[in-house]
């Protein structure tokens, strides 16, 4: 399973904490943001990473990283996104790192409290398709929600809802086999001018190859100045009670 970081964007929401560096090399508590995902894939067991990324400052993600070696890795893959698309474009630049092997993407402005091993695990189990990870917010018209029928089976999955059917988001987590490669070639830009995850997510429900999980623990996206906020209160309670590296192998150093 090959892992991919999200991590474009020109992070206009964070104006102008992003007018000088990229939204994910921004400060999450003690640790730049990108870290915390990175680390979440790496504790996961996933050892081959790409890292997506875009915009006037893609240079510092090699300053900052190299080749990963303090998370245990041999090398860090990366590649460039000319201008914006939306998170299925940038993610169709790293179809040919996955060679038709399964991804996990993960957003790179999205924190977990807890590991994210048992969704691995769980999409491992599943014969191919897709799989989320679902989590409950009291504001998920930030967010894909999902819809569900009487039998409780996911039934379409919506982009930023004005009335959402549920308060299930779906998290940037997300686990891919092949077929994705093709889904994303058939969308067209959303209403915001972008390629939608929401829509290659709809593909695989529209085949009936939708798996999910539900997150257990805390999770948010860093993207706003409430959530930034947030996800820096998080890590830091967090980190005083269980730090996320307690439980990775011994060649990764805490920092
Ligand atoms: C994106 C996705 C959305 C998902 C969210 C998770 O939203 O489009 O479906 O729920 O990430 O962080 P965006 O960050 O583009 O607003």
């Amino acid at each position: 399973m090959k892992g991919i970081i999200l991590a474009g964007g020109l992070g206009s929401r964070l104006f102008p904490l992003t007018k000088i560096t990229n939204k994910h090399l921004l400060p999450v508590y003690n640790r730049p943001m990108i870290h915390w995902p990175l680390l979440a894939l790496v504790e996961a067991g996933v050892r081959d990473i790409m890292i997506v990324t875009g915009g006037n400052f893609a240079g510092a993600f090699l300053q900052l990283l190299g080749n990963g070696r303090e998370f245990g890795l041999h090398d860090i893959h990366y590649t460039y996104q000319e201008g914006e698309g939306g998170i299925a474009a940038a993610l169709s630049l790293a179809e040919h790192f996955v060679d038709g092997d399964r991804c996990c993407v993960i957003l790179g402005d999205n924190v977990v409290e807890k590991s994210i091993k048992p969704y691995v695990e769980a999409y491992a189990r599943q014969k191919s398709g897709a799989h989320i990870v679902l989590r409950d917010v009291p504001d998920p018209e930030r967010f894909g929600v999902c819809e569900f029928d009487s039998t409780g089976a996911i039934k379409s999955i919506i982009e930023k809802p004005k009335n959402p059917p549920s308060n299930k988001a779906v998290t940037g987590i997300y686990m891919y086999d092949e077929y994705v490669w093709e889904v994303i070639k058939t969308l067209k830009p959303s209403g915001r001018g972008e390629l939608e995850i929401t829509d290659v997510n709809n593909a695989y429900l529209r085949r009936g190859d939708l798996g999910y999980s539900q997150m257990d623990g805390w999770w948010t996206d860093a993207g706003t100045f409430e959530s930034l906020l947030r996800a820096s209160n998080l890590v830091s309670d967090r980190e005083a009670i269980a730090p996320f590296t307690a439980g990775l192998p011994p060649e990764v150093e805490a920092r």
